[in-house]
């Protein structure tokens, strides 16, 4: 496990989402927003258009980079390409819990020792449980006879369990999985996250910044109400002092 999981200042608890297409569109948000907040969001549409050097650029600058490709694929594939992200320097990445144990030992485990081998720092290697756009019906569909909301502490248990870092979980998720499994260290990253404020977009539900890291979330993945504001800073601004306000004790 990583022990520099952990965020350590209010402001670090932000991770922005870069839901663009471009390179351009992504650096124009980093530029404007690299040491205010605590991470960038690679995921895959940005991924698919840009590829890994965009992400080797991006780490350069000194940003920390979440790389959001949601692994899932038999044990030795996942493991070779969690490598590869580990070699690009990125900050953190996930992978599917629901992929198993053995393909989430196999990567941790692999990633651990190309890391210590070649001397990098290890990433925060993350798992996503069930994707909040599925439901009851979409599990019963692909013939998991389980509700979600055991299905997702079945599978962060098994997360944890297998030495990854922590999950990317729900707002409606996070205390019943820092209560029922997560030791403190677990680190828990929650999206849909809307300011007093903002707009919820096509977001169903969501908690303010404030009320997720007092539920007992690590980190929150910020999109639209930064990237598409006005005055992004300030939107950054405003979410810090909304976290500060709402007892944020970092
Ligand atoms: O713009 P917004 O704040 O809604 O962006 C949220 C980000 O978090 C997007 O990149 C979205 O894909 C991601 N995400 C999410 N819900 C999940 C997992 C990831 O909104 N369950």
């Amino acid at each position: 496990m990583n022990t520099t999981a952990a965020a350590t200042s209010t402001k670090d608890k932000i991770i922005v989402a870069l839901d663009v297409p471009t390179a351009a569109d992504a650096l124009s948000i980093v530029d404007e927003l690299n040491g205010s907040v605590g991470a960038f969001k690679v995921g895959l549409q940005l991924f698919t258009s840009t590829g890994p050097d965009f992400v080797r650029k991006l780490v350069e600058t000194g940003a920390r980079v979440f790389l959001d490709l949601k692994f899932h694929d038999i044990p030795n594939t996942v493991a070779k390409a969690s490598v590869e992200a580990a070699r690009l320097g990125v900050w953190m990445f996930n992978v599917h819990a629901s992929g198993g144990g053995e393909m989430l030992r196999q990567a941790s485990q692999e990633v651990s020792e190309v890391c210590e081998r070649e001397g990098l720092e290890r990433p925060l290697i993350i798992a996503v449980t069930v994707l909040t756009s599925s439901n009851n019906d979409t599990l019963n569909e692909i013939g998991v006879q389980a509700e979600a909301q055991p299905q997702v502490l079945r599978l962060a248990e098994l997360t944890a369990k297998c030495g990854l870092d922590g999950v990317v979980a729900s707002p409606l998720e996070i205390e019943p999985i820092r209560a029922q499994i997560a030791p403190k260290e677990f680190v828990i990253v929650t999206p849909g996250i809307r300011p007093a404020s903002a707009t919820k977009d096509d977001q169903k539900r969501v908690m303010t910044p404030a009320e997720a890291v007092r539920a007992g979330a690590d980190h929150l993945v910020i999109g639209r109400p930064i990237t598409a504001a006005p005055d992004r800073l300030k939107a950054v601004e405003q979410i810090v002092e909304e976290m500060k306000a709402g007892g944020d004790p970092s």
